[in-house]
């Protein structure tokens, strides 16, 4: 069953005899010209159809969580098993979502046999062009959006950009390497630096910001800048901050994405926690609406059964628009609000539309 503009289902209502009646945000993202959506992955597309369709409800973009990364893809020197990838590339091309990619060039969930061997500058370099051509290159014209390099920047002021596999082997040069290697494999894909922690001002904010605003003064091609945003609902950032660093960020030329929204509680969530919540979602939304050069808006997960947040974060969960059993939750209606508020769009402002 395909659902168009009404989902009506939830477990707990059905307890009581009456079931919500959950918004469908996919046509309203649509029309307010952004890029909406979850990240997801190959496994729960495939065999959960509840999942499936109130994903293609709410979303009109998707962003593989694990299935695109190196380790993931990679399990051997030299071999790629593509078949999560495809699986998810092929359900958002039966379905009309866009697809993010996520990610090509970070310090974690690398293969262990990349751990394991000790390379030198000159391979690790080779190493990691053959890695972006092979993936990118695979998804040409199929992934709009890429994370090239990922997590990059650290918090201490004295060494600025993180310890990891690239860094030790290449120098701090891997990063713009990155991105003129991703731009030769696929020139028509926007191509971003994304990072957590860096959403408001701060001093790892302003190093993201002398980073990007240097690659662009070098002439590399960076198109855009992506912000996480994994929120603790209880210390959530100042929003206006985070309306002046993109606004700053915007001013340097660069396009903008919310790139992992999600937003935790302590557990169990209250009923004033799960406002609170749902306050956050739409005030991030709106300030993400009134910014032209940001269009993109995506979601970690669609349910809190999948979150990973309860596995890194002990004592926390309940950070996504739907509870466990796919109910929706104030976070939904939320978003919602934000939504049917939008701004009307102007067009030659940000990326391009989304499909329908
Ligand atoms: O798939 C394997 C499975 O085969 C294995 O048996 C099992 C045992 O541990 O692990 C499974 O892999 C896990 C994978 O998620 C899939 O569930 C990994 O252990 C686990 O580490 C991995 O966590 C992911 C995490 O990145 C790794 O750092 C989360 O799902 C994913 O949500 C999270 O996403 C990151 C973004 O990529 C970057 N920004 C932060 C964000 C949250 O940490």
């Amino acid at each position: 069953m395909r659902l168009a503009s009404l989902l009506l289902f939830g477990s707990c209502s059905v307890l009581f005899g009456a079931s919500p009646v959950v918004p469908a945000l996919r046509p309203l993202a649509t029309a307010a010209g952004l890029n909406f959506g979850v990240a997801t992955s190959a496994g729960v597309v495939r065999t959960d159809a509840a999942y499936r369709e109130t994903l293609l409800a709410y979303a009109n973009t998707i962003v593989a969580e694990n299935d695109l990364k190196f380790g993931p893809l990679s399990p051997r020197p030299g071999f790629y098993d593509f078949s999560r990838a495809d699986a998810l590339v092929d359900f958002a091309a039966e379905h009309g979502l866009k697809v993010r990619g996520h990610v090509l060039v970070w310090h974690h969930q690398l293969p262990d046999w990349l751990k394991a061997a000790h390379y030198t500058a000159e391979q690790a370099r080779e190493l990691m062009r053959v890695h972006i051509f092979t993936v990118m290159g695979r998804y040409r014209g199929k992934i709009f959006q890429w994370d090239v390099v990922n997590e990059a920047v650290t918090n201490a002021s004295r060494a600025p950009l993180r310890q990891s596999f690239w860094l030790e082997t290449i120098g701090p040069e891997y990063i713009a390497l990155a991105f003129r290697y991703a731009h030769e494999a696929d020139p028509q894909a926007k191509l971003f630096y994304n990072d957590y922690g860096a959403e408001d001002l701060s001093p790892k904010s302003d190093a993201v910001y002398k980073l990007v605003r240097d690659l662009k003064q070098q002439g590399v091609p960076i198109n855009g800048v992506g912000l996480q945003c994994h929120f603790d609902v209880a210390a959530p950032p100042n929003l206006e901050a985070v309306a002046a660093n993109l606004q700053r960020l915007a001013d340097l030329g660069l396009e903008l994405a919310v790139t992992e929204f999600d937003a935790r509680l302590h557990l169990p969530a209250s009923a004033a926690n799960l406002e609170k919540q749902a306050t956050l979602e739409h005030d991030l939304l709106a300030v993400v609406l009134r910014q032209p050069a940001c269009r993109t808006f995506m979601v970690w997960g669609l349910t809190d059964a999948r979150s990973w947040v309860p596995n890194f974060y002990r004592g926390y969960g309940a950070a996504l628009p739907f509870d466990a059993m796919l109910a929706p939750k104030p976070a939904l209606y939320g978003l919602e609000r934000a939504l049917r508020q939008a701004p009307p769009v102007v067009s030659g402002t940000g990326s391009a539309r989304p499909t329908r």
